[in-house]
């Protein structure tokens, strides 16, 4: 049995809370903390994608891998790659990323993180239900680049699932999540920031969370 319930987690969200895996540094473990059905469902939804992507995914840069489940003292734990910065800290959210640019250098780091996952979704054919700011990690690899890693709705509906049958189908979804995705206020307040008045000045430095 693995002991969480004295750890401060590192992310909460809807469902889920995440935590370092103490026996794993490389790895976290989440847990379902509401009670109502909905987080079952659609951690089975996701891990019946990830069984999806399983089958063809080689570059994993984009997705944190899975591994299996584990016993906790907060009930089932999925274990899961962790999404850490190049100095051992926790990544932060696109949209605290974004929330933090202030200066030009940030909003381009800002465009480039955004470039980068647009073309990993894009070569590897994955989808999501939904593509949201706080769903996304930026992994600093270095001081100045950011890969983005997306840590929730991977996968679509098991009904029909079009989109991982079909490439076109594939690239229209991408198309409409894209767009809707492109429209959420964290990434317009960030990329619509005025140029000129800030160009030139220092570069922001990322806060993590605290764990
Ligand atoms: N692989 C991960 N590594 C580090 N932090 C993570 C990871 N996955 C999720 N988190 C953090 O935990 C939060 C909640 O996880 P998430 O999977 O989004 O839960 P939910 O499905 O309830 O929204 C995320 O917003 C993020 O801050
Ligand atoms: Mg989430």
């Amino acid at each position: 049995m693995i002991h969480l319930s004295n750890q401060t987690p590192l992310g909460t969200g809807r469902h889920r809370q995440c935590y370092t895996h103490p026996e794993n540094a490389q790895r976290c473990i989440k847990i379902i903390y509401n009670a109502d059905e909905s987080g079952l469902k659609e951690i089975k939804r996701e891990l019946r994608y990830y069984a999806h992507l399983a089958r063809y995914l080689k570059d994993w840069s984009g997705i944190p891998q899975y591994y299996g489940t584990v016993e906790t003292d907060l009930g089932t734990g999925y274990v899961y790659d962790i999404i850490t910065d190049f100095d051992g800290k926790p990544s932060v959210t696109l949209k605290e990323f974004a929330d933090q640019c202030r200066y030009e250098q940030d909003v381009a780091m800002l465009r480039e993180a955004l470039k980068t996952l647009r073309r990993y979704l894009h070569d590897n054919h994955i989808v999501t239900m939904t593509l949201k700011p706080q769903n996304i990690l930026c992994r600093r690899i270095s001081e100045s680049e950011v890969v983005p890693v997306v840590c929730d709705n991977i996968g679509e509906s098991t009904l029909i699932p079009l989109a991982s049958w079909s490439v076109w189908l594939c690239r229209r979804k991408q198309a409409r999540l894209w767009a809707r995705f492109m429209q959420q206020p964290a990434l317009v307040a960030a990329l619509g920031m005025s140029e000129g008045s800030q160009k030139g000045s220092p570069s922001m430095t990322l806060t993590s969370h605290k764990v």
